[in-house]
Parts: C-alpha cells; structure tokens; sequence
C-alpha cells in the first residue's frame, strides 16, 4: 500500500494510524476522482462502483477507470445503476463539464470494468470483508438496492459513510443537495437501513474550499497525478465561481467522506436524527437533520460531522497527492 516517501511538505501533521476497508460508490466527478485519489493513499481500497449522477453511468465509469489507471490502482471497479428508479437522471454538467471530468488532459483508457452489478458487488464484499466500510460520493442509488438485496447488509457492514445533504442548505435546490436529489427514494431507504451512517454534508464539505493558493501548492509537487489534481480543481474552482460565489474556489465534497474513516481526529462529529423529504414543492430531497435536544426527537440515527480542521485537511491530502510519485 502507498504511503508518502520522505514527502516535502509542511512538517506537522501526525502519521496516519487507521487504515479502513472500503468501497467507493461514486460519480466521477472532479472530487469523487480527488476522493480516489485519497482511499488510494490511505484506505485498503478492495472495489469501487459507479453510479449515474455527475454524468451518465457510462461516462462515470469510464472517468473512475481512467482515474484508477492513472494512479496505477489495481483496483475492480463495477458498473452499476444507469439511472434512479423513480426519480427522473439529473446530471450536473454545469460543475464537472460534459465528460463529467473536463480540465485534465487524460490519456487513451485501456482498463476495462470487472462487472455490470454494483449492488451485487456490494453485497459479495461485505461477505468477503468483516470490516468493510461503503463510502458512497454520489447518488445512492446502488447502495439502496444492496440494502434491498441483502436485508441483512446493514448489519454486516462497518458502516456508510455519505457525502450528501445539507443540513441547513441546499446547491441544486434552495433546500437539496444534489446526491440525495439525483435519488430521494434510494436515500430514504439508506437512511432508514438502521447502519451505521457517517454524514459529510454541505455545511462540513463548505469549510474545506479550496482555491488558487491551494492549487499552486499541489502543482508544485510535480508529476502526472499533482499536475491531474491541479487541472481538475481548476477546471473545478472556476465552475464554481460561475455557478455559486463569484470566488475561484471549490468545496472539496467527496474527499471529506474517506477523510472521515482515515484521519477522524480531523473531525467534530454530533449525533442526530435525519430523514430525507420525499414531497413538498420546494423541499423534495431535502435533509432534515434533527438538531433539538435529543429528548424530544427520535433516536439518532447517524453522525453529523460538523467540523473539519481544513488546514490539517488539505496537508493530508498533499500527502495524499505525494505518495503516487513516480507512479503511472
Ligand atoms: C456532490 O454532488 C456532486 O456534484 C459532487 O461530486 C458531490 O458528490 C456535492 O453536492
Ligand atoms: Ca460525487
């Protein structure tokens, strides 16, 4: 497994000492493919699935492929759900581009997917890995149909860790994160599965922004894959400030989720109780996050992370970047 080789960093930040089982369920994406870059570095990665949402299940798995080959992850990765069940296919052109991964000049794909059934993937590697964490950065559509498939997955699995929601905004709708709108169904039932959930929302993933100053850094590191990362948060930061803020800086969503398993000292977390709004004119695929005393609602049912220590943050995923030097 790679670990950073003497890394010419900032000096300070302590040595990773957890290193989780995962599974990445994403929609590459400019930060689901940042979010690989870090479970390479700093999770025992045993699969990843991909999902429609960013772009068409055809283009994220072509970009999880094309990320994996890039960093020379041996890795399986598995098609999965073309489209929601119920809900309508949304896609978010407008932020990662018509690939679903524009910026970075990217080389001729020569991998190929292991499979066409994510949720069955899931569920075989909860058999195969006690210990197995699903960290799931897009819409959650194949995690709902392994929980449908296995009623017993929920149990078996260390836990879910999800980037999705918001709890007090939304950014494709006033009130909806685009994860849990690309498919409300999908995430009701993920929220109601009784596992073990770890949420990153928007309210978290909006302190780790990360704009020009960042991008030098990680340029500087030289080689393919910094050089990869910088174009993609380029590309990334300047989609947001056309779509949001004005400011050429992006929130680094999916990362946040696997951080949350690697490095949780980076992290406040609270208990709460949140369900997702199935109806509503304005709120359909809201997350309603419960934030009473915990006396007068329901029992929680996962772990708002609340706060991240972005500086601490971005040195890892330095570190992160780093450890591929001299890889593919
Ligand atoms: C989420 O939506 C996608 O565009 C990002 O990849 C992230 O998973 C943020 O709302
Ligand atoms: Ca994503």
């Amino acid at each position: 497994m790679r670990q950073p080789k003497s890394p010419d960093l900032r000096p300070g930040y302590p040595g990773q000492v957890n290193r989780p089982t995962i599974l990445l369920d994403c929609d590459p994406g400019h930060d689901d493919a940042i979010a690989l870059v870090v479970a390479g570095a700093f999770t025992r990665l045993i699969g990843v699935t991909t999902v429609s949402g960013n772009a068409s299940l055809e283009k994220t798995t072509r970009n999880a492929l094309l990320t994996c080959q890039l960093l020379g992850l041996e890795v399986a990765i598995h098609a999965g759900a073309s489209r929601p069940q119920i809900a309508e296919p949304r896609h978010a052109e407008f932020i990662h581009g018509a690939s679903g991964l524009d910026g970075p000049a990217l080389p001729p794909l020569t991998r190929e997917p292991a499979g066409s059934d994510a949720a069955g993937f899931i569920v075989e590697s909860a058999s195969d890995h006690s210990d197995l964490w699903l960290v799931a950065t897009g819409p959650l559509t194949n995690v709902a149909a392994a929980l449908l498939r296995d009623p017993k997955l929920a149990d078996r699995l260390a836990g879910i860790a999800i980037m999705g929601g918001g709890s007090t905004f939304g950014n494709v709708t006033a009130a909806a994160e685009f994860n849990i709108l690309s498919d409300p169904e999908a995430a009701d039932r993920v929220f109601r599965s009784g596992a073990n959930l770890v949420l990153a929302d928007l309210n978290l993933t909006h302190q780790f922004l990360l704009g020009e100053s960042h991008i030098d850094r990680i340029r500087r590191l030289g080689g393919p894959v910094p050089t990869f990362v910088a174009d993609l948060l380029t590309f990334y930061s300047t989609a947001y400030a056309r779509a949001y803020s004005g400011r050429a800086e992006g929130p680094l969503h999916d990362p946040t989720a696997v951080l949350a398993l690697s490095h949780p000292e980076l992290f406040e977390r609270e208990r709460r109780h949140a369900v997702i709004e199935l109806r509503g004119d304005h709120t359909r695929g809201m997350t309603v996050v419960d934030s009473r005393g915990s006396h007068r609602g329901e029992e929680a049912n996962l772990d708002l992370l609340t706060r991240i220590d972005a500086e601490a943050a971005f040195e890892v995923l330095l570190a992160a970047i780093h450890s591929y030097r001299g890889g593919s």
